[in-house]
């Protein structure tokens, strides 16, 4: 009986993904049959599917395991390179909060070829809607346990950062921090823009191509100001990103955006509300406009030892 409800569940999901014209019912990736349950998202850069894997051993019927499947567009050169730097900056890091890829290919399709990614599906969402919600219903979390999350954030960014050589993520965002841990801990995903952190700029041109690039890969909001005007002359390293989870756990204890995503609005004075705790001291030095003067991750770290 149980195989039958199975069965007939199996069939319901694919006509269900026949009728939505958007894509195929089924995807074949690395010889795993996976097929196509919902929309979850559509990002910047490519949509992200809930898959069903049907040719995974699933014992009992209707434990057919969920996997999250991104597709991006691969048909151009650009666009090519940035799935494969995503796939690549997987492969670098093998960390408890940091997305793990499960398989990955580019495989033709009617408007040219698509990259895809399959992960570990997390059912809790992103930190950006967790926080919205809170907010929305006015219950805000406790500052030691916005703290404890904001930990393991920084401990999947530096795992970047403690690459040889150093990378930086870029596109730090609450949208690319899921839910883990039973809302314990984040796991970082979306990591097409991750790059050696050490960017030497010694002419106008170098300073443009890097400005142009970041604005294609660092989300305004979290772009910190000498991504926003690159100087002729000047030194990145990994602060860079620094800027971008501070302004990240703005979100998280006060419910909004420090910054409207304008160059402005980043060298403007940020408002704290009169609150002055360990969440505002981190902000704030997290926050300074002259990069030079951030902490590096692991002191930001250090800080926040005590919130385990
Ligand atoms: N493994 C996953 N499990 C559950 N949800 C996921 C997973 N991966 C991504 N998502 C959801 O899909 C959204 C978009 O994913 P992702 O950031 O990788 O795509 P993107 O196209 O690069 O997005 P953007 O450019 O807008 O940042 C995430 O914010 C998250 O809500
Ligand atoms: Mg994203």
């Amino acid at each position: 009986m149980n195989s039958l409800v199975h069965g007939f569940r199996v069939m319901l999901y694919a006509l269900y993904s026949l009728v939505d014209k958007n894509h195929d019912s089924c995807v074949n990736l690395n010889g795993r049959k996976l097929l196509y349950q919902r929309k979850i998202a559509e990002g910047g850069f490519g949509t992200v599917f809930l898959v069903r894997d049907l040719s995974a051993p699933h014992g009992a019927p209707g434990n057919i395991p969920l996997y999250a499947l991104k597709r991006v567009q691969a048909s151009e050169v650009e666009s090519r390179h940035t799935f494969e730097s995503e796939v690549k900056a997987h492969g670098a890091v093998t960390h408890p909060h940091v997305m793990r890829l499960v398989a990955s290919a580019v495989i033709p399709g009617a408007s040219g070829p698509q990259g895809f990614l399959l992960m570990p599906y997390y059912s809790n969402g992103n930190l950006q809607d967790f926080i919205d919600l809170r907010t929305q219903r006015h219950q805000p979390l406790s500052l030691d346990f916005l703290l404890s999350l904001f930990r393991t954030m920084c401990q999947g960014v530096l795992a970047f950062h403690l690459l040889d050589p150093p990378c930086v993520v870029r596109d730090i965002k609450p949208a690319n921090f899921l839910i883990a841990d039973h809302g314990r801990g984040t796991v970082l995903t979306d990591l097409g823009g991750v790059v050696p952190a050490a960017r030497v700029v010694h002419t106008r041109a170098q300073a443009d191509a890097l400005q142009d690039d970041a604005a294609i890969h660092v989300t305004a909001a979290f772009r910190p100001p000498e991504l926003f005007s690159v100087p002729s002359q000047c030194a990145l390293d990994t602060r860079t990103d620094v800027w971008s989870l501070g302004a990240c756990l703005y979100f998280m204890v006060f419910g909004k955006m420090a910054f409207d995503g304008t160059e402005s609005a980043a060298l403007a004075a940020i408002d704290y509300q009169g609150r002055n705790d360990a969440g505002t001291d981190l902000i704030k030095s997290m926050l300074q406009i002259d990069m030079r003067k951030r902490p590096t991750l692991p002191a930001v770290l250090e800080a926040l030892a005590p919130y385990q």
